[in-house]
């Protein structure tokens, strides 16, 4: 091992792992609640049916609003409590005007996020009211491109809108390219080869070198182009939630400001890349113009669909964003829990080397991707991490009514329905072990022991302990993250490279400003609902 690393520095890693992070997804939680207040009162209240759970409201109409946006995690842990004590899987409460339904529970999960409503529960109004004149930098006449497209989400259009052209399937083509590009081994394997070599580059320069890894998904002109691209995308990371809550610039100009400049490198980039390109060698599944094969194909199907440049910028940029704002706040509470616990610590390196190989050719030693994420303490690790620190309010719109909790409760068009990870991530029955409560990290919590005739030894398996309705990181259903096994890769690979080429102790916890702090690093639970819950120490 060459260096060493300690946890004061961590902050320093390569994309200056800076926990400042909100999420691309906020918009579906507090920020969506601001929005409704702000646009739609006056609105209809949805009715569901009698035997419907009602979270109390103190001061009807308003508490439970306010603290829903303004404190969401204690209205969770009411939310939680409520849900217990009723036993109900469903618990309906007020956001402004809109009726919310909160879900929880194994079969209600299950239907959500299930196939069969696909058309009939989905996030589109979510995205052509809050996304996508916002992020997406979308007039209001390609807003009602949007909505016009009633084709849905899957290869087969929704019954009467066949002779829409499959290109100009908005809502299809959107999920699919992702969905495709990001998400199928043949195109992810060029980004996880590549992701190595850069880290693994980065690494060797450390603590002096600078670099960032965005440019294994974008390729390297981006940066090239804007050498500051990445604290741009910090910048803008910080201002999204004002951004999509949408005042007008002259009330707010900071968050504006900060997506135009973070947009406007990726157009200068795009413009550039862009000219010129041979698309008949557009089949490659990287190069180094565009970089992946997701970011080429979206840019192509956006051009061909006429969409301007700004909003073909912002939407990439969306992606970038997306890219990032979780990984790496997973990986840097990953690190931490690891790094605290010395005989952890030596429990990964000992993993990890078993799924290092020396690369014949330089005598190096190289990583074997596929064994890597098969690791099941670092899975166990990883599971536990998401478990406890993501925590995304996911939320869908219902177009049909949809029949929850063996048919206790219907909820009608025009509702919203919310499943909130905290509730079921934290949920004590699904998670709880003998002296180890689901609100507890527990490096092994998905693990079994096993007797293996060939092992010396029992033989650790990884089993997620809960049932996996009860774990959504990543969400669910036709929406679910595109990304999430390149997640696991770069998550994984980041891991693994630095404990083994490290040496790392913990030194003294340190506040954001770099301050020495008397306690570990805690979930900055002003996030919840938003996605990743940075560090704070104070
Ligand atoms: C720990 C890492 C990550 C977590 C926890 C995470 C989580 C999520 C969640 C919760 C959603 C919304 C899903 C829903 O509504 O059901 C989402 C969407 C998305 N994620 Fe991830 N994500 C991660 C990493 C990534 C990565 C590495 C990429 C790669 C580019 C990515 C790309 C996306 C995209 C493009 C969407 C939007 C899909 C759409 O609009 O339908 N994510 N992610």
């Amino acid at each position: 091992m060459s260096d060493t690393i300690t946890s004061s520095t961590i902050r320093a890693l390569p994309e200056s792992i800076g926990l400042n992070t909100s999420s691309l997804f906020i918009f579906l939680a507090t920020c969506g609640g601001v929005a409704l207040l702000l646009t739609q009162f006056g609105g209809s209240v949805s009715e569901g049916t009698a035997a419907q759970q009602t979270l109390r409201d103190p001061i009807p109409g308003l508490y439970n609003t306010l603290q829903f946006m303004f404190n969401n995690y204690k209205f969770m842990t009411r939310v939680q409590a409520a849900l217990q004590r009723s036993r109900a899987g469903v618990l309906r409460f007020s956001l402004g005007p809109k009726a919310v339904y909160l879900v929880a529970g194994q079969q209600n999960i299950r239907t959500v996020f299930s196939r069969d409503l696909v058309h009939d529960i989905t996030n589109q109004e979510q995205m052509t009211r809050y996304a996508l004149p916002t992020l997406y930098k979308m007039n209001a006449s390609e807003v009602r491109r949007w909505e016009a497209d009633r084709s849905g989400v899957t290869k087969t259009p929704i019954s009467g809108t066949e002779d829409v052209p499959s290109r100009q399937r908005l809502w299809y083509n959107y999920e699919h390219i992702y969905a495709e590009y990001l998400g199928r081994p043949q195109y992810m394997r060029p980004l996880i080869e590549l992701y190595n070599q850069n880290l693994d580059r980065l690494l060797d320069l450390y603590p002096w070198g600078n670099g960032t890894l965005v440019n294994t998904l974008f390729g390297p002109r981006l940066v090239e182009l804007s050498p500051d691209f990445v604290d741009r995308l910090w910048a803008f990371d910080e201002q999204v939630f004002q951004l999509v809550m949408g005042l007008p610039k002259w009330l707010n100009a900071k968050p504006a400001k900060a997506h135009d400049a973070y947009v406007s490198a990726i157009e200068r980039w795009l413009g550039d890349v862009s000219a010129g390109f041979d698309w008949k060698a557009a089949e490659a599944d990287w190069e180094p113009r565009f970089g992946g094969r997701a970011v080429r194909e979206l840019y192509r199907w956006m051009k061909e669909t006429d969409w301007r440049d700004e909003v073909i910028a912002a939407t990439l940029g969306a992606l970038a964003f997306a890219l990032k704002s979780n990984s790496i706040p997973t990986t840097t509470w990953m690190l931490m829990e690891i790094i605290r616990d010395p005989s952890l610590l030596r429990a990964v390196r000992e993993e990890v080397a078993t799924a290092t190989e020396t690369d014949p050719a330089t005598g190096k030693p190289i990583l074997d991707n596929q064994k890597l994420v098969a690791l099941p303490l670092l899975q166990s690790i990883c599971t536990e991490t998401l478990r406890l620190r993501i925590n995304f309010n996911i939320m869908r719109d219902v177009k049909q009514p949809v029949v929850l909790d063996n048919g206790a409760t219907t909820v009608a068009p025009g509702s919203l329905l919310q499943m909130p990870m905290m509730v079921a991530h934290y949920d004590e029955a699904a998670w709880g072990a003998a002296g180890h409560p689901a609100s507890e990290f527990w490096a092994e919590r998905h693990i079994r022991y096993v007797d293996e005739p060939e092992a010396a030894g029992r033989v650790r398996k990884f089993a997620m302990a809960g049932h996996p309705t009860a774990w959504f990181p990543f969400g669910g259903g036709a929406n679910v993250c595109p990304g999430r096994q390149l997640a696991k890769y770069e998550i994984f690979t980041t891991i693994a490279t630095i404990v083994s080429r490290f040496d790392l102790e913990v030194v003294a916890w340190t506040k954001a400003d770099g301050s020495t702090s008397p306690r570990a690093a805690e979930s900055d639970l002003r996030y919840c609902g938003g996605g990743p819950c940075p560090q704070i120490g104070t």
